[in-house]
């Protein structure tokens, strides 16, 4: 039975299971719901789960904590949350109560959250270890430090207080990082959903148009499709495209500019990530094309990386490569391949890495490296590829036709055991494709 999550309550407890596993028998693992947060007085930001108690319960609910307790012979499997109250749930919609947790949750056992302060030190007493995200919340950790010395104060009463701290992040993110079957629909969905996001974008554009006009078609579409945006939104148009995170969306557009946009819809918390920058016109000047075939060649040469038992990186180190030879050819870098490359010369326009894991966080978590190395790509991981090229209005250095050109082109990308799928392949992508659907719009 598919919940509302998409994900199966049998795949929940799959995840627990193998979680519980990699902890050992003697440990215990606490997990918090993700806090309400307060945009402005009375007001909230609209409420997202943390993504580490989401993939292991899909309990969409704030004042929960999750409590994982392997071999425990009355549950493992403990979830505290709210009491059921008609009166607040009049206000503000149903809310699951202990029964639901467990009918429909799962869970072996439920009370309701105001307990947590009477009942979490019994049921550390006894456990060694306590796999928990420390520092991430502080007021969390004060707690769980005044629970744990409770246990130490009945430690002449023959108390056994647990002993080690663990991060639990280490064992959670590991598991994370691969993704199941049923992760890898939902992502496709929302890769999906992205798809016809640029297209309407796209599809409206002309000189002149907002900024926020264009996020409001990719938002509407995300909306229309019961997704969020991943992230915040990049749209930005002419030199606006050359400011990696830019956010203030508010700028016209001219003729002659590039727009370009990174956004990307988050279905069911699983994320996409897509950059496309396509001229406003709909036809690229000889000097925007020059550039775009630039990038689009970078990402061609990272995606070739992207296959089972290759280090990570090489995606990075073979962009990196095209993108520096063709800054030499373009004439915007002077100098030796090589010098450039170890010098670095090409971060002047190319300031960040060629991708990240991509997953219930847009930047997903997972070891890069694992023993001092680059670790190997493994089928069912899920990353981004995303060279680009940005030269600032203001750089005197390079002739004036290139200013205030920025370019990125990203895509998601699965690895599978016989290479790797594009999850946001359907989407035009070189100069040519968007050309011919500009013109066709
Ligand atoms: N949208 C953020 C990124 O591409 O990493
Ligand atoms: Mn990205
Ligand atoms: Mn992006």
């Amino acid at each position: 039975m598919k919940r509302l999550s998409g994900i199966t309550p049998a795949e929940y407890a799959r995840r627990r299971r193998q979680l519980m596993e990699a902890a050992g028998d003697d440990a215990i693992l606490v997990l918090p719901a993700a806090p309400e947060r307060v945009r402005s007085h009375d007001t909230f930001y609209p409420y997202r789960q943390d993504s580490d108690f989401w993939y292991l319960s899909g309990f969409q609910e704030p004042e929960a904590v999750l409590v994982l307790i392997p071999g425990r012979r009355h549950g493992e499997s403990i979830l505290f949350c709210r009491e059921r109250d008609p009166d607040r749930e009049a206000w503000d919609g149903p809310r699951a109560g202990q029964d639901g947790a467990v009918s429909r949750y799962g869970m072996d056992d439920a009370y309701p959250i105001e307990d947590l302060d009477e009942i979490l030190p019994g049921l550390l007493e006894g456990r060694s270890r306590v796999y928990y995200h420390f520092g991430r919340d502080a007021d969390f950790d004060l707690k769980l430090i005044g629970w744990v010395n409770r246990v130490r104060s009945q430690v002449r009463h023959g108390a056994q207080p647990p002993h080690e701290f663990l991060e639990l992040g280490h064992l959670l993110h590991e598991q994370r990082l691969y993704k199941s079957d049923d992760e890898i629909a939902l992502m496709q969905t929302a890769a999906d959903i992205s798809v016809r996001a640029h297209r309407a974008a796209m599809r409206v554009a002309r000189p002149g148009i907002h900024e926020y006009e264009l996020q409001a078609e990719l938002e509407r579409e995300f909306r229309a499709s019961d997704a969020w945006p991943a992230y915040n939104s990049i749209v930005g148009a002419g030199a606006n495209g050359c400011v990696l995170h830019y956010r203030d969306n508010n700028g016209g557009s001219r003729e002659g500019d590039l727009v370009l946009i990174d956004a990307g819809a988050e279905f069911r918390g699983y994320a996409s990530d897509i950059t496309r920058t396509f001229p406003v016109n709909g036809r690229f000047s000889t000097e925007q094309r020059l550039l775009h075939e630039l990038v689009l060649s970078a990402q061609a040469a990272a995606l070739e990386q992207a296959r089972p038992g290759i280090a990570y990186e090489e995606g990075h180190l073979a962009a990196v490569e095209v993108l520096t030879e063709g800054l030499l050819r373009l004439g915007l870098l002077k100098g030796d391949l090589e010098e450039n490359i170890i010098e670095r010369h090409y971060q002047r326009f190319y300031r960040h890495k060629t991708g990240h894991w991509l997953g219930l966080d847009v930047h997903d978590v997972g070891d890069y490296r694992v023993a001092g190395e680059s670790r190997l790509l493994e089928p069912g991981m899920v990353f981004t590829i995303e060279p680009g090229l940005y030269i600032s209005p203001d750089d005197r250095d390079v002739e004036p036709r290139w200013r205030g050109i920025g370019i990125r082109i990203e895509d998601d990308v699965l690895i599978t055991a016989a290479g790797h799928h594009v999850l946001t392949g359907a989407l035009e992508r070189s100069a040519e494709e968007i050309e011919a659907f500009m013109a066709r719009r």
